[in-house]
């Protein structure tokens, strides 16, 4: 008879601002999901400082990993493996989180799994009650990436396109600085965007073959955009030009912006869709917590389209655990005893 004991994963993210740690059940169950986020601490020099962030994960590590399991209500002998990201994300977030988990592992004798963080944004999708089923299209748009992937099982994908340029969520973060408004960027600019005309400032999108994507074109034409209407047609420095913006023109270009990277976005998502016929369609990574983006996908989608919430959307270690278990039904643990993971800040799918 096949073996029906639960499987607990804690899963274990660091890979930029957000110090995480899960435990989740079959893949499938959150039993408990904590993030200490630095948001905060970055917000005051306008995006993430990497030493700062690394010296962040050393502090709050352990009492985070702590409080998982004691939010999960289990102790260690209730942890049947641990599942970690090595990449891709900054090196010194990279390496508190896998040397915090080799050492767990070790200590504990827990089978290790490291884990790539863009596939793993994918897996939030498999947290909710409606599960995707394969074969999966997933729109994967986060700070660091954005990529169309055709997923055909668990380890078995495709990538379709990605950016050549920026990630979608690096363009609004930069148009976010341009107009002066708080980071992370995505969330002020759709905030913004909700008091503007999304027609006051027609922006320009790029024509490219295939599935691929491109952003900085669009970030380059806000910022002419904007010192055009600020009056001033030559190079202004970043501290200048908000100043010289009013209030409306600040959310018409927030939500002329806006609503340009989720057409872009929307029109290549249909267009993977017509051509893969996927059973299931996701969107994951931080912009997936956009509301416009989310709301055009489901009007547009020819197919059914469910959201993880927000806060599985943005950097977590539930996403980790999660496609952990899925990792362990088809790949063999980092080996034993001597546990080293391998850190890749440039890791691809
Ligand atoms: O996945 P994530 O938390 O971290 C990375 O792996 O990059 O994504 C962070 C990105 C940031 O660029 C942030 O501005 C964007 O996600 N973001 C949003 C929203 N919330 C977060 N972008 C657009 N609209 C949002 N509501
Ligand atoms: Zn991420």
């Amino acid at each position: 008879m096949a073996d029906t004991k639960p499987m607990n994963v804690l899963g274990i993210e660091t890979s930029c601002d957000e110090t995480a740690a899960a435990v989740v059940q079959n893949g499938t169950k959150l039993l408990s999901n904590v993030v200490a986020s630095q948001t905060e601490i970055h917000a005051q020099y306008g995006g993430v400082v990497p030493e700062v962030a690394a010296r962040s994960h050393i502090e709050v590590m352990l009492p985070v990993v702590e409080q998982a399991l004691a939010e999960a209500g289990v102790d260690w002998s209730g942890i049947d493996s641990i599942a970690v990201t090595h990449g891709p994300g900054l090196v010194g977030s990279l390496l508190i989180g896998t040397l915090t988990a080799e050492t767990l592992a070790e200590l504990k004798n827990k089978p290790l799994y490291p884990i790539n963080h863009v596939q793993s944004h994918v897996y939030a999708n498999f947290l909710i009650d409606t599960q995707p089923k394969f074969p999966l299209l997933a729109l994967i748009v986060s700070g660091g990436h954005t990529q169309l992937v055709l997923f055909k099982d668990h380890g078995n994908y495709r990538l379709l396109g990605q950016t050549l340029d920026d990630a979608a969520g690096e363009a609004f973060d930069k148009v976010a600085k341009m107009l002066g408004l708080a980071y992370p960027g995505g969330p002020s600019i759709a905030a913004a965007a909700l008091k503007g005309d999304d027609l006051a400032y027609p922006l320009p999108k790029p024509k490219l073959e295939g599935l691929n994507f491109s952003f900085s074109g669009l970030k380059t034409a806000v910022l002419r955009t904007a010192q055009q209407t600020a009056g001033k047609d030559y190079k202004l420095s970043s501290s200048e030009l908000p100043k010289l913006l009013t209030e409306k023109q600040k959310h018409d270009l927030a939500a002329s912006f806006q609503k340009t990277v989720v057409d872009i976005l929307v029109n290549r998502t249909l267009e993977a869709y017509s051509q893969h016929q996927p059973t299931s369609v996701v969107i994951a990574g931080g912009v997936a917590a956009n509301r416009l983006l989310r709301d055009e996908l489901k009007k547009q989608l020819p197919a059914e389209i469910s959201y993880a919430p927000i806060n599985l959307c943005t950097d977590n270690a539930a996403m980790v655990a999660s496609l952990g278990y899925f990792q362990a039904q088809i790949h063999q643990p980092v080996d034993y005893p001597d546990i080293k993971v391998a850190v890749n800040p440039v890791l691809s799918m």
